[in-house]
């Protein structure tokens, strides 16, 4: 595998953030879903990812221009959209995680999420929350991200379930005291 490049999403990405989420969604999530859930799914977020670029602070990985994976992540509650969440000044939401397909399990999302949590850490955040798309549960679990209960979306009236899922992000810290 060539050495991948990791930087912040920028405004230009759109297309290319949209192409991979809806690529890792018909390529990866789809073997979890219904077809129709998947339709519905790509139906109602159709633009979120580009319109959220900048607030949601995504990473990608790009391979010699490629965008191949990405992570991003805000405080809870603060965008507005099918996520409706309380604000907690001292909670992230990691959101958008998405690795095209051919490229799983290559340890992509793991060095992003890392990443993500590095700047939630930063923020000042006691505590990452989530939720997991079926499917990617088992790499969230490996993660360290404990279950807090089932879930689902209403994607234009179609049911799309996952798990909300949790992380304490100072644990290391608290010991050390
Ligand atoms: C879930 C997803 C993001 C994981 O990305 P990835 O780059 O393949 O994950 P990594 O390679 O970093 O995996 C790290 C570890 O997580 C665990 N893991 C990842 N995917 C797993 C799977 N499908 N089953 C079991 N364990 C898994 C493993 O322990 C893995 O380490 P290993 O490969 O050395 O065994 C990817 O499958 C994906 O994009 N899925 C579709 C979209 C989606 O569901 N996104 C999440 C939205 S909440």
């Amino acid at each position: 595998m060539n050495e991948l490049d990791l930087r912040r999403a920028v405004a230009g990405d759109g297309d290319a953030l949209e192409d991979l989420q809806r690529n890792s969604i018909t390529g990866v999530a789809a073997a979890h879903y219904s077809r129709a859930q998947v339709a519905a799914f790509l139906r109602c977020t159709a633009g979120a990812l580009r319109a959220h670029i900048e607030r949601a602070n995504i990473w990608v990985l790009t391979d010699r221009g490629l965008v191949v994976a990405c992570a991003g992540w805000h405080p809870a509650g603060a965008l507005a959209d099918h996520i409706a969440a309380p604000v907690d000044p001292r909670a992230v939401e990691v959101r958008s995680v998405y690795v095209r397909s051919g490229w799983t399990r290559r340890g992509l999302a793991a060095r992003l999420l890392d990443r993500v949590e590095e700047d939630a850490r930063a923020f000042g955040a006691d505590r990452a929350d989530l939720h997991a798309m079926r499917g990617s549960e088992p790499f969230y679990a490996a993660r360290g991200y404990a279950a807090l209960g089932d879930m689902s979306f209403n994607m234009g009236g179609v049911p799309f379930p996952g798990l909300r899922m949790t992380k304490p992000l100072r644990a290391a810290e608290r010991l050390t005291l």
